[in-house]
């Protein structure tokens, strides 16, 4: 089968991650997608460190908008964030009938329906494992392996910077803004970190997860949140002496009156598997009607740990871009017809 050509837009923490594990693995990845995954084309604002990133067979580019409309390109992977660009990138992309692969959450869990529509009308993928808890496949685990289950609640930690946050000032007594520069110096922590700090990021996964838990629209805009701001050293001592620990928690959970969404930090059973998540490591814990429990742990931030997530979107896409829609819904979010009687 000929190339699957990428026009990647961004450069920075995943960008560089998703250009070096490509290059990298480009022979395992080839045998495992069934034909080569070509990065063609690269957008980025610093052009001279984006040029080092890559090989002179791939075009850089300073204009995202010349990518997601350029005739060679099968697949756009937009790895900028925010919203306002990234919306605009992203439905141009799928107007001019590419597939896309994001790791932006925020993007999805605001216009996600709207996303996900315009994709449909294209027949186009759209891909987001690297959106939710990066290197954990909890897409692929929720929409496949426990495709079986009737959900009965979505529970866990989706966010590394302010869980890094929380373990430093437990165990080492550091101070939260000193923590927060640390995850941002590693490359965790959000554009606008109050994103993290404030438990928003973690509202768009949840929000993103529950969409899929429950075939619900996404609704970011029901939910409460709360984050880690508030939360001082003898927080943490009182909760060491009760036999806790302090999280903060994603949950959404099926009730009698519709599904309840929140963030918020959480005191858990030191003795729990999710008291033993420390540092930018991510869990979520699933209860399914049939399955019973699962839980799945791994980093929740990262360079090549999001890059594992977006180059498995992009096997997937190049495995089924040619088949069928309706043979690689599993790639697609959210189809109306998956969407159950719901209410909050
Ligand atoms: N800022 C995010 C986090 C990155 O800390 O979890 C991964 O989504």
């Amino acid at each position: 089968r000929p190339p699957m050509r990428v026009g990647l837009l961004g450069s920075g923490v995943v960008g560089s991650g998703t250009c070096r594990v490509l290059e990298r693995n480009r022979a395992l990845i080839r045998a495992r997608a069934g034909r080569d995954i070509t990065l063609t084309m690269l957008a980025a604002r610093n052009l001279p460190r984006a040029r080092q990133l890559v090989g002179p067979e791939v075009e850089v580019v300073d204009d995202a908008m010349r990518v997601v409309r350029h005739p060679l390109i099968d697949v756009v992977v937009e790895v900028i964030g925010g919203c306002t660009v990234a919306r605009e990138l992203v439905l141009q992309a799928i107007a001019h009938g590419k597939h896309v692969v994001t790791a932006n959450k925020a993007l999805l869990a605001l216009h996600g329906d709207e996303i996900f529509a315009a994709a449909r009308a294209q027949g186009v993928m759209v891909a987001f494992e690297g959106a939710v808890a990066v290197s954990i496949p909890i897409v692929k685990a929720l929409r496949e392996g426990l495709t079986a289950n009737r959900i009965e609640w979505v529970a866990g930690i989706v966010n590394g910077t302010s869980n890094y946050i929380l373990t430093e000032m437990r165990d080492k007594g550091v101070a939260f803004a000193a923590a927060l520069a640390e995850a941002q110096r590693l490359g965790y922590a959000e554009a606008d970190p109050r994103f993290d700090v404030e438990g928003i990021d973690a509202g768009h996964k949840l929000a993103l997860l529950a969409s899929m838990a429950f075939g619900m629209p996404l609704r970011f805009d029901a939910m409460h949140i709360e984050g880690i701001g508030a939360l001082q050293a003898a927080d943490f001592r009182h909760a060491e002496q009760l036999g806790y620990r302090i999280k903060l928690l994603g949950v959404a959970r099926r009730q009698a009156a519709g599904i309840e969404l929140r963030v918020h930090p959480a005191l858990v059973p030191a003795r729990s598997l999710m008291a033993g998540v420390d540092g930018s490591m991510n869990a979520v814990m699933v209860k399914g009607d049939a399955a019973g429990l699962t839980m799945y742990y791994g980093a929740g931030a990262g360079s090549e740990q999001t890059a594992s997530a977006v180059i498995a979107d992009l096997v997937d896409v190049a495995r089924l871009a040619d088949a069928e829609p309706a043979q690689r819904a599993p790639a697609l979010a959210f189809p109306p017809e998956a969407q159950s009687a719901w209410a909050v």
